[in-house]
């Protein structure tokens, strides 16, 4: 079985071929970076026409890698929502007519169950159950995964995702869009006493987090060093900026892991979306250990280890192989009617029907 991922939901075009039996065999993307950094953002309406150009040379790129032809897709995957509308609908419209000119089932998927499910394209895969943290530039969320399609949502973030707080402090720092990754890198390079940033929510008793508070810190912080500097950010007092902000989003992310690892008692977490392409969060988490309850009288416990899995780093930030393995995954409850449609807003926990594999 043969399943060709559309991804189109905000800057990239992914387009990918899952095949059953022998896994990923083709895996085209296309990032529209260069053309929306000079507008320091993504411009909606120049992103859904970017997908338009691109789909169709893609896919015969796919094609070409996998050796195979149109007439060997046996379904047309492609990202449904959550994600920008009109660049959702150039997957979508693109998906559904190429579906319906070969006669194939079309497949709608979840973004976020795609980044979820993507550590499952790695060869050392994780078993059923984990707890996810979907960690991207839109989302920041805790997740129960029990099987596929069974996600119970443990917590997230109240205001900005953890990627839109990289983002959005890189730019205050005057880096180049996208920065979250640029101002990881220099975070490299910081010291890690110079600025002490606080860490929103840590001490919440849930799973619940908070960023924006941490960005107008980072915002405070930025102004008094220009301030003593005639308007500019001395390098390395940038560099340290950047250090101490990435270790306050790492420290909270990696506390709330813990926590969501001790709640449900589960010892495998997953990482999925761009921000977990973070070096720090994956040298953090990589460590981490559980301290399971003292009870008295019995002899004080040991901490457990846990598995922690990533995607690989090509598969972190989007792309259309997961997009395809999602649908492979989804392909028995596939809605072959009335698919058209896309949800921009779609939260993961509302996929109701689990694939029965
Ligand atoms: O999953 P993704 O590609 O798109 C969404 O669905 O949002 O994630 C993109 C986000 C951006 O906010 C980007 O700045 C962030 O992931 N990101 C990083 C790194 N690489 C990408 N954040 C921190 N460190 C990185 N190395
Ligand atoms: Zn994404």
């Amino acid at each position: 079985m043969l399943v060709l991922g559309i991804e189109s939901s905000c800057d990239e075009t992914g387009v990918a071929l899952y095949d059953l039996e022998h896994g990923l065999i083709g895996n085209q993307l296309h990032t529209q970076m260069a053309m929306h950094a000079e507008y320091g953002g993504v411009v909606p309406e120049l992103a859904s026409r970017d997908h338009i150009r691109r789909l169709v040379p893609l896919t015969e790129s796919c094609l070409a890698e996998a050796g195979k032809t149109y007439a060997d897709i046996d379904a047309v995957a492609f990202t449904q929502g959550p994600g920008l509308g009109g660049a959702l609908l150039a997957g979508s419209s693109y998906a559904n007519a190429l579906a319906f000119s070969l006669d194939k089932p079309v497949i709608p998927v979840h973004h976020l169950e795609g980044h979820l499910l993507s550590p499952l394209l790695a060869d050392e895969k994780p078993e059923f159950p984990f707890v996810a943290l979907l960690v991207s530039g839109g989302h920041t969320q805790f997740m129960a995964v029990r099987g596929i399609g069974d996600y119970t949502l443990l917590g997230e973030s109240v205001d900005d995702a953890a990627g839109e707080a990289f983002d959005k402090t890189a730019k205050l720092l005057g880096l180049p869009y996208p920065g979250g990754a640029k101002l990881s890198e220099l975070a490299k390079l910081g010291s890690p006493d110079a600025f002490s940033f606080p860490r929103p929510m840590l001490h919440s008793h849930d799973l619940q987090m908070s960023f924006s508070g941490l960005k107008t810190a980072v915002l405070t912080a930025v102004e008094k060093v220009r301030a003593e500097n005639n308007g500019s950010i001395p390098e390395p007092t940038r560099n340290d900026i950047c250090r101490a902000f990435q270790d306050a989003v790492v420290d909270v992310l990696t506390a709330k892991a813990q926590k969501a690892l001790s709640d449900t008692g589960f010892r495998t977490l997953v990482v999925a979306g761009g921000v977990g392409a973070n070096w720090k969060l994956r040298e953090t988490l990589g460590r981490l250990k559980i301290l399971p309850p003292a009870v008295k009288g019995r002899p004080k416990p040991q901490p457990e280890a846990v598995r922690v899995f990533f995607p690989p780093m090509a598969y972190c930030t989007d792309n259309g192989a997961m997009i395809a393995f999602a649908g492979t995954m989804r392909l028995k409850h596939a809605q072959t009617a009335g698919s058209f449609n896309v949800k921009p807003r779609w939260p993961l926990t509302d996929i109701v029907d689990k694939p029965n594999i």
